[in-house]
């Protein structure tokens, strides 16, 4: 049986939400494997928009069991309102459908105050971090100063750690950062509430996931934000903490790596950025601001707007080599409708040298140039395509030209939010 790997290949923010949503039909468990609430998954399920940040974009189907995994970084609270949410629209009327691993790490109140503490302090050197308290709280389980879910369902050990971590905490926070100290007993307090509710979805996901595998299950590891933001591989410092490539699926599932069988890239026809960093196909003028509006390109956590540029297959080409990937999806193909001509960049210039691959060294990167290539835009609706023989002969081109210099077949072609607007070539779960 055939599981299959969703990851971003940009920086964040290509659908994979949509694509995921789309092939939880073939699949009998989602497993989300790292990141936290700074994703942002948008569903149009008919009219209805559902966004999700930490729950599998999979629990819109009922039946299909939803795995936060250990690699996850958890805010209860957002946690608890996403139940709530998913509740009153009328999903997850089965508790038993969602389940978050006990060694999955907490957001607590001092990571959201310390990330939004530091960025302000930064000044112009900032990342441009969601301030969601990602960074501290992955930084405090490397450091193994952190608090797991086991933790938070258990208020004597979880009152312990607070009272050992917090006075560091608050001494950052007061005496460097200048931010105000916080109150052990009001968190406490909170905590613990979240904690009695929170306790009926604790469980021991890579069992679970290793289980549904001996048994013949079909599993999709969904992964969040994108190749170009991983901690290793991405355009480091301007990256979120966890690695988003695909073999990081193994290690936040608690799975052996010989399970993934496909890798998934989701790309858009263009490209986007949220956060600092250098994106070298950025469009500063009126082109970049016709992708945004055309695109929506407005992030789903934040609300800030995305920068836009140009489709950039120097950097898609890394991200199908450092999560092996096996086959694209491409998304927001409508976006580029109106379009008399159509730019991608297949190579760098980096001081009158051409580069094939994405440089390493960020201080390159920085001075690169894109080198582009010209075709002509289709002009026309594709919105409301069907099958591949629904699109004109310009946008088969486009599609081809994007197969070409990748090196990776495309399989899924999405044409706007819906269901119902997707193309799929291939489907990935098949052996
Ligand atoms: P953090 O993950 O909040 O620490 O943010 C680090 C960087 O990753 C910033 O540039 C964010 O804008 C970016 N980022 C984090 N999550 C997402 C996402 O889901 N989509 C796009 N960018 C993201």
């Amino acid at each position: 049986m055939a599981n299959v790997v969703i990851v971003g290949s940009q920086w964040g923010d290509e659908g994979k939400g949509k694509v995921v949503d789309i092939y939880t039909e073939y699949a009998d468990q989602v497993v989300r494997f790292q990141g936290g609430n700074n994703a942002g998954h948008t569903l149009v399920v008919g009219n209805e928009k559902t966004v999700l940040h930490l729950i599998p974009s999979g629990i819109l189907h009922k039946g299909k069991q939803c795995l936060i995994g250990n690699g996850v970084v958890l805010d209860p609270q957002v946690f608890l309102q996403e139940i709530e949410n998913l509740k009153q629209k009328g999903y997850l009327q089965d508790d038993a459908q969602l389940v978050i691993d006990s060694n999955a790490h907490v957001i607590m109140p001092y990571h959201k105050a310390i990330d939004i503490a530091r960025e302000q302090k930064s000044g112009a050197r900032k990342i441009g971090t969601t301030g969601r308290g990602i960074g501290p709280t992955y930084e405090d389980k490397i450091g193994r100063r952190g608090i797991r879910i086991a933790d938070l369902v258990n208020p004597e050990s979880f009152a312990c750690k607070v009272r050992e971590f917090l006075p560091e905490k608050n001494f950052l926070l007061e005496k460097y950062l200048g931010g105000t100290p916080l109150d052990e007993a009001a968190i406490l307090e909170e905590y613990n509430a979240y904690g009695r509710i929170l306790a009926k979805y604790v469980g021991n996901t890579s069992l679970l996931v290793n289980q549904g595998i001996a048994a013949g299950n079909k599993v999709l590891f969904e992964g969040a934000q994108g190749c170009l933001l991983d901690i290793d591989h991405g355009t480091y410092p301007y990256v979120t903490s966890s690695s988003t490539v695909a073999g990081s699926a193994s290690i936040g599932a608690g799975t052996g790596p010989r399970f993934l069988d496909q890798v998934i890239g989701i790309s858009k026809a263009y490209i986007t950025r949220v956060g600092e960093g250098p994106f070298p196909t950025e469009l500063h003028g009126d082109m970049g601001q016709r992708l945004r509006e055309a695109g929506n390109e407005f992030g789903s956590t934040t609300g800030r707007p995305r920068r836009c540029g140009w489709f950039d297959a120097v950097a898609l080409r890394y991200a199908v080599r450092t999560s092996g990937m096996t086959g694209l999806a491409i998304t927001k193909m409508d976006v580029l409708n109106d379009l008399a001509t159509i730019k991608l960049c297949t190579a760098y210039d980096y001081q009158r040298q051409r580069l094939d691959e994405f440089p390493n060294d960020l201080e390159i990167l920085k001075q690169c140039t894109p080198v582009y290539e010209e075709v002509d835009g289709w002009q026309s609706d594709l919105s409301e395509a069907k099958c591949y023989e629904d699109l004109p002969e310009k946008a088969k081109d486009y599609l081809r030209k994007l197969e070409e210099v990748t090196g990776c077949p495309v399989i899924l072609i999405s044409v706007g939010p819906r269901r119902d607007q997707t193309i799929q070539l291939e489907n990935p779960f098949k052996d």
